[in-house]
């Protein structure tokens, strides 16, 4: 599935790129302020969102509870594995009713571990890891924080639009491991 067009000028979606930002508590007396891009806020945060593209991954009404489905994004390139949750519980970020589904990268931010094998999701704590390599988890209701292990970064996040019944990907929060720009592979 790749229905893909640019992020810019696209209104309309049910959450828009101003809902999420001020609609996840991480809006604090006026300044946004979210893991993985400090010293963004407001405008500049919307600007760098905008750059990425839109990508359809999937419908809200085929979404599992608690069953990762895989899809690449930004691009498809190998590190751009990326995991589309639905959640037990609202989540940082989260889109639909219940506001429980997020979507993250599934490249450990440590040495790049990968996350998106068979056991690297924990329901139970709601959590993707432990890492393989060296044993980091992240919270997925708190934006991929670190919740224990080498890591000190958190997991980026795939922020997300619903439309109808549709998910779309719109852009990221964090720097995938081994890029300099999300937006370039190379
Ligand atoms: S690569 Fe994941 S903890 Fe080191």
């Amino acid at each position: 599935m790749s229905k893909q067009t640019d992020n810019k000028g696209k209104p309309g979606a049910c959450m828009t790129r101003r809902t999420f930002l001020f609609g996840t508590g991480a809006a604090v007396a006026g300044t946004v302020l979210l893991p993985g891009l400090p010293g963004l806020e407001g405008k500049a945060l919307a600007a760098e969102i905008a750059r990425y593209p839109r990508k359809l991954i999937g419908q809200l009404s085929a979404l599992k509870l608690n069953a990762p489905l895989k899809f690449n994004y930004p691009d498809e390139a190998q590190n751009s594995n990326s995991l589309l949750f639905r959640l037990d519980a609202p989540a940082g970020g989260g889109i639909g009713p219940d506001q429980n589904v997020v979507a993250f990268n599934a490249l450990c931010t440590h040495m790049g571990g990968l996350l998106d094998g068979a056991g690297a999701f924990s329901a139970a704590d709601q959590a993707l890891g432990p890492c393989p390599l060296h044993q980091t988890s992240f919270d997925l209701t708190r934006h991929g924080i670190v919740i224990g292990g080498h890591a000190t970064e958190s997991l980026p996040q795939v922020l997300l639009e619903l439309e109808g019944d549709d998910i779309y990907a719109v852009g990221m929060l964090g720097l995938i491991y081994g890029r300099f720009d999300n937006l370039k592979t190379g």
